[in-house]
């Protein structure tokens, strides 16, 4: 039995905390994602300890789950001073609703539109350029507003994280990020605008779930090389340094990944090594997303039917499209009354376990042995879905978006059906 992730199986049933998920489904119904804000508490404060003695500010990318309690209870830590990497308006303003101040507030991305560009330049909300193109558009907005736009350069470093080929974005045949290349006629440019616009970090992020501590310890070094010659060869004034995110969980059939622990001493080797002795005064960001939230949340499914080797649950694609997207693999743990428990040995037959979704790719696990016969109404919990599960739901196949049960020790919210 793991309690790791906050969800167990007791002699009453499965649990989140000390909530049954037959509670939960019964009142709010299913498919229906549930979260432990304790397992969300001892990350932050694992985060805390990991980074002790480095000046940071870690910016949780809003992206892997934007629910308003999750939000708020970052939000109100006191052992660190967490910030939010936002992609889009929507974000910047549920981070800002949640309680983070603007000047915590990193706002990334290859595309922003210049309604976004002009509510965080209002806001004073640092912009991690990613092209040219939006370095004019600043310039542009800043003057039209009469303000100075504070502005990190987000570089690409070409590094292959070796992740998931769809998560990585730090080589070059990403969309993401400047290329080193660009960087004199960045120079130019915030020099002739230097009343509109002011560089004070540098950033990079090369991909998502990274279990290569070679290949991220190279962009770090990469990154560090590049805010020596920005403040020593350039002149510049930079606030901070930020490394970005891609801290990985465990998924099911994978190998323990490596620790926070274990990229909190790559950036303290990166910056003992620097050689520009300014840079060890800078503010160290970096954007966890998955780390923090990943293993928090369950999505909670009952059993629609079975047939053949198919066990049809009423969660899908819709809910959780990791699996379809990436072939994710995530651990799927069932409820088992009496009945099951008596033949809990005797099943060995291959299932997998499929949505309602009209599509062949709504197969949210393949070739599971449960152990046992499942069948109707069976609750079953898909785990590691706290994060990039919910805030990737769609509603395709006019389905409605599941609801979000916030779980704290024995109690739990339940928000009606959005
Ligand atoms: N910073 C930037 C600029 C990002 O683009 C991302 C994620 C992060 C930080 C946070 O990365 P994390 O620490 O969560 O790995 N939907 C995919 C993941 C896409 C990540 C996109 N960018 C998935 O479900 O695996």
């Amino acid at each position: 039995m793991s309690v790791a992730n906050g969800f167990h199986r007791a002699p009453d049933g499965l649990h989140c905390e000390g909530v049954r998920l037959a509670e939960i489904a019964r009142q709010a119904g299913t498919p229906a994602y549930v979260y432990s804000l304790d397992v969300i508490d001892r990350q932050l404060a694992r985060m805390a300890k990991a980074f002790e003695g480095i000046n940071i500010r870690p910016c949780y990318a809003a992206k892997a789950n934007n629910n308003a309690d999750i939000l708020r209870l970052i939000a109100g830590r006191d052992d660190l001073p967490w910030g939010i990497d936002a992609v889009s308006k929507g974000e910047l303003m549920a981070g800002l609703a949640a309680g983070f101040k603007p000047a915590a507030m990193i706002f990334s991305g290859v595309g922003k539109q210049a309604h976004e560009l002009e509510f965080a330049i209002s806001h004073d909300i640092v912009l991690n350029v990613e092209s040219l193109f939006e370095l004019e558009d600043i310039v542009a907005i800043a003057k039209n507003l009469g303000r100075r736009a504070r502005i990190g350069f987000r570089f690409n470093p070409d590094v292959d994280a070796g992740t998931h080929p769809k998560i990585t974005t730090g080589t070059k045949r990403n969309k993401f990020g400047l290329p080193m290349l660009a960087l004199d006629e960045l120079l130019n440019r915030i020099k002739q605008e230097s009343r509109a616009v002011g560089l004070c970090g540098v950033s990079t992020h090369i991909g998502s779930q990274i279990c290569d501590l070679d290949a991220w310890g190279d962009s770090a070094r990469q990154l560090v090389a590049l805010a020596g010659k920005l403040i020593e060869n350039h002149n510049q004034d930079l606030e901070f340094i930020d490394f970005g995110g891609g801290f990985p969980v465990r998924y099911d059939g994978d190998r323990d990944p490596p620790a926070i622990e274990a990229f909190a001493g790559i950036i303290r080797i990166a910056l003992e090594g620097a050689t520009v002795d300014a840079i060890k005064k800078l503010l160290v960001v970096i954007e966890p997303g998955r780390w923090v939230v990943g293993e928090s949340g369950g999505l909670l499914t009952r059993v629609i039917g079975v047939k053949d080797r198919f066990i049809v649950v009423d969660a899908s694609m819709t809910e959780l499209i990791r699996p379809a997207l990436y072939d994710a693999r995530h651990e799927i743990l069932f409820d088992l009354d009496a009945d099951h428990a008596k033949v809990a040995t005797r099943s060995a037959i291959e299932y997998d376990i499929v949505g309602p979704v009209c599509e062949s790719s709504d197969v949210l696990a393949r070739d599971i042995v449960p152990g046992f016969e499942p069948k109707k109404n069976q609750l079953a919990v898909i785990l590691q879905a706290g994060a990039y599960g919910f805030s990737m739901a769609s509603t395709y196949n006019l389905r409605p978006l599941p609801p979000e049960i916030v779980v704290r020790g024995s109690t739990f919210n339940s928000c009606p059906k959005p």
